[in-house]
């Protein structure tokens, strides 16, 4: 309850309370913008009617926003204002009505708890009215919750605190231990019936748990004397499944959903039931209503609880029974400060008097019971301007684009940046530079840009393009078909040395015992290693600087570090850490390539001839070949004495076997070094001067008098392609 002072001339006014009305299945009622229109109050207790008009004005533009945002929320379920903002509306409206009933409409929002039930569904009429609560957004607010109902009850009061699941409340009918019926809150009166979507949900029970006699208790006697009641919970969607059915929704680019609340609502609203059996909904039970009067109904919350458990129900299991308003308030802190460490959202702890009795001397004023409250956790979502999107790179080279956001608050944070996962995640959810955006941030999580507002656009937004070359270092940026993310191809890219350095190293690579997470971090932050060749320009005096590392350290790991050097092909091209070659794809294209040139040299289509390298594997592999920085490490890796290839599989002696080349001139693609292997990887000889003996001279451009000399001797020259094509 919000103490507000009330303006009529004094400085300090007399106290009114304010009755906030929470928004039934909304879960961040705030309190926020009541202070700042005490002018607008001012104004409004001059006598002048022109004030008057004003403020009709403003209660009829407000009622057309909360109408506007309850469609879109309920109907639509793509809300585009924040719960805290809708709250702030509808606690003005409230506040002005109240002031100046005469303002009143018969229609306005305030006079129910939520939208009226869609047409989709059947009505379900609810027996019991489906209450809202009020909120207490302090502790201030609690101390006054807890001072009325004390006074009201006249005696000791006792509390239960539960965690406030952020889902859609739902009603179920049981008879005879079977569930009948289920429905939604709709207007607390009357919701829809949703009764065969509630039964894909695993966790509400089709049938209650058979229950054992205990004839010391008698309580499995009064459970099956209990023939008919009604049990009210939350549908909720746990976070990991928010976040997979998420992912889906990416996959099939459908725009994702903005927090789970939004999902569990959406679907439950299903009409296909099979859809909503593939959101995988959970329920939380707690409160039980049991129609005929009975010895053994319970008579407190608390043993309600107790029972729902023993029925078969799903109960949360965090509840605590509290003596005293000390206590609910360490409750409320507690469960704030540990909200991130449950697999579903909560929005605050609804505390609850304890005893029925109680509770019913306490009774209901308008929609709200006076025996409980919700206590409400700092709001998590905002809006804020979309000032630009940043591309950082991150360890795996993919290209992650970020949010630049006007600076804004979220749960006590300033909040600037914040992740938009991909471009897919861009397009999908339209979301453009200079749009007013959705952001919600969950704990330490990074936040994260729920989407668009749509009404909030002006033509003047600009579509995101995701850049074709590296922020970096320049290289080209990949964007496989199938894939979310863009990379970046550059092995050598500064962005990724941590990550290639560690896979390069490990066992099914090179294996260099010692390089592992913590060297492999020192040697990449001192800039020892800046991409994955400089492995082998590490020497004593280099690793000296190196913090904790000794003399015998040193010694072992520079040993380490030489025998890599013999591991051969197929485990270096696995090293270098190109995208979907794993260790088999990498022994495929060595046994067939021989040597790390051949490969590099080879376009698409020859590498795809190999048995069982697929098109994505080739296509990755003849990109990482063409960026000239991966080019020239593997030529750094070769100066180092690291072993580019391997006998050949050969069927009788070899390709080339018995002939003699000599290498003149620069060639287009492949080094004279690497060309001289591959000749002799397939059986060649290579030697310095042409003579009669020689079979073939390869030249490149600029190659000087070895090419006259084979002309008139008549030798067979060849240009690069032609000693390919021979070696093929
Ligand atoms: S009790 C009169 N208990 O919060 C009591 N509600 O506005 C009504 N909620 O509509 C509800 N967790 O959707 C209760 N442990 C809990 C709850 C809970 C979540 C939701 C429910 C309700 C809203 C309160």
């Amino acid at each position: 309850m919000v103490s507000l002072s009330n303006h009529d001339g004094a400085t300090h006014g007399r106290i009114v309370t304010l009755r906030s009305h929470c928004h039934p299945e909304r879960s961040q009622c705030h309190l926020s913008a009541v202070e700042g229109r005490r002018t607008k109050d001012d104004n409004a207790r001059s006598p002048q009617t022109g004030k008057m008009t004003t403020l009709a004005a403003r209660a009829d533009e407000l009622r057309a926003q909360i109408e506007e945002a309850n469609y879109r929320y309920y109907a639509l379920d793509d809300p585009q204002i924040t719960d805290a903002e809708f709250d702030a509306l509808l606690r003005e409206l409230v506040e002005l009505e109240r002031e100046y009933p005469e303002l009143r409409t018969p229609d306005s929002p305030t006079q129910r708890v939520g939208a009226a039930a869609s047409q989709r569904f059947a009505p379900y009429a609810h027996a019991r009215p489906m209450l809202s609560l009020a909120n207490a957004v302090s502790v201030d607010e609690l101390r006054a919750f807890d001072e009325r109902a004390r006074k009201l009850a006249g005696a000791a009061v006792e509390y239960v605190c539960e965690l406030k699941i952020d889902g859609l409340a739902i009603a179920l009918d049981y008879r005879d231990g079977s569930l009948t019926r289920g429905g939604t809150r709709g207007d607390g009166r009357v919701g829809e019936d949703v009764t065969a979507n509630l039964r894909t949900i695993r966790t509400i029970p089709l049938r209650l748990r058979s229950t054992s006699f205990d004839p010391s208790t008698g309580s499995g006697q009064a459970e099956l004397r209990m023939t008919g009641f009604e049990v009210r919970g939350e549908v909720y969607l746990r976070k990991s499944d928010f976040e997979r059915l998420n992912t889906e929704r990416e996959r099939e680019s459908l725009p994702a959903f903005a927090n789970p609340r939004n999902a569990a609502s959406g679907g439950v609203r299903q009409l296909d039931p099979a859809l909503t059996a593939k959101r995988r909904l959970s329920f939380f039970a707690y409160q039980l209503a049991v129609d005929e009067g009975d010895r053994s109904t319970p008579k407190t919350q608390w043993d309600a609880l107790a029972r729902l458990r023993t029925l078969g129900f799903p109960v949360n299991p965090h509840v605590h029974r509290a003596a005293t308003l000390d206590e609910v308030i360490e409750y409320c802190t507690n469960s704030e400060r540990k909200r991130d460490s449950f697999d579903y959202e909560i929005d605050g702890v609804v505390v609850k008097v304890n005893d029925f009795a109680q509770q019913e001397r306490l009774g209901v004023v308008a929609r709200d019971p006076r025996w409980a409250i919700a206590f409400k956790f700092k709001p998590r979502e905002a809006r804020t301007k979309l000032i630009d999107i940043a591309i950082t790179v991150g360890r795996t080279g993919t290209l992650n684009p970020s949010a630049v956001l006007a600076p804004v608050q979220i749960g006590g944070v300033t909040v600037k940046s914040a992740t938009l996962h991909n471009v897919d995640y861009i397009k999908n959810n339209d979301i453009r530079i200079g749009d007013t955006v959705l952001v919600t941030r969950a704990g330490d999580v990074i936040p994260r840009v729920a989407g668009p507002v749509l009404s909030e656009r002006t033509g003047r937004e600009r579509k995101f393009k995701m850049p074709q070359r590296c922020p970096v270092c320049g290289s080209d940026v990949d964007h496989p078909p199938d894939e979310a993310m863009s990379r970046c191809t550059n092995a050598a890219c500064p962005a990724q040395a941590y990550e290639r350095l560690r896979h390069f190293a490990s066992r099914g690579a090179m294996d260099i015992e010692g390089i592992g997470d913590v060297l492999a971090q020192q040697l990449t932050e001192l800039n020892l290693v800046r991409d994955i060749a400089d492995t082998y320009k590490l020497n004593e005096s280099a690793l000296a600087d190196v913090p904790r590392m000794g003399k015998k350290s040193i010694e072992n790991l520079l040993r380490n570090i030489e025998a890599s050097k013999e591991r051969g092909p197929a485990r270096l091209l696995y090293g270098l850490g190109i995208r979907f070659v794993g260790t088999q794809t990498a022994q495929i294209l060595a046994d067939d390539f021989g040597t790390i040139y051949a490969m590099a040299a080879a376009d698409e289509a020859e590498l795809q001839r190999s048995d069982g390298i697929g098109p994505e594997a080739a296509r990755s592999v003849a990109l990482f070949f063409k960026q000239q920085p991966n080019r020239e490490m593997i030529e750094r890796l070769r100066e180092a004495g690291v072993v580019m290839s391997a006998p050949k599989r050969v069927k009788t002696g070899g390709a080339l076997s018995g002939k003699s080349f000599v290498l003149t001139g620069t060639l287009p693609n492949l080094t004279r070094e690497a060309a001289a292997e591959m000749i002799v990887a397939a059986g060649g000889k290579v030697t310095g001067s042409v003579s009669k003996k020689t079979d073939y001279v390869v030249a490149g451009s600029e190659p000087g008098s070895k090419l006259t000399k084979a002309e008139q001797l008549g030798i067979d020259i060849l240009d690069e392609s032609g000693l390919q094509a021979l070696l093929e």
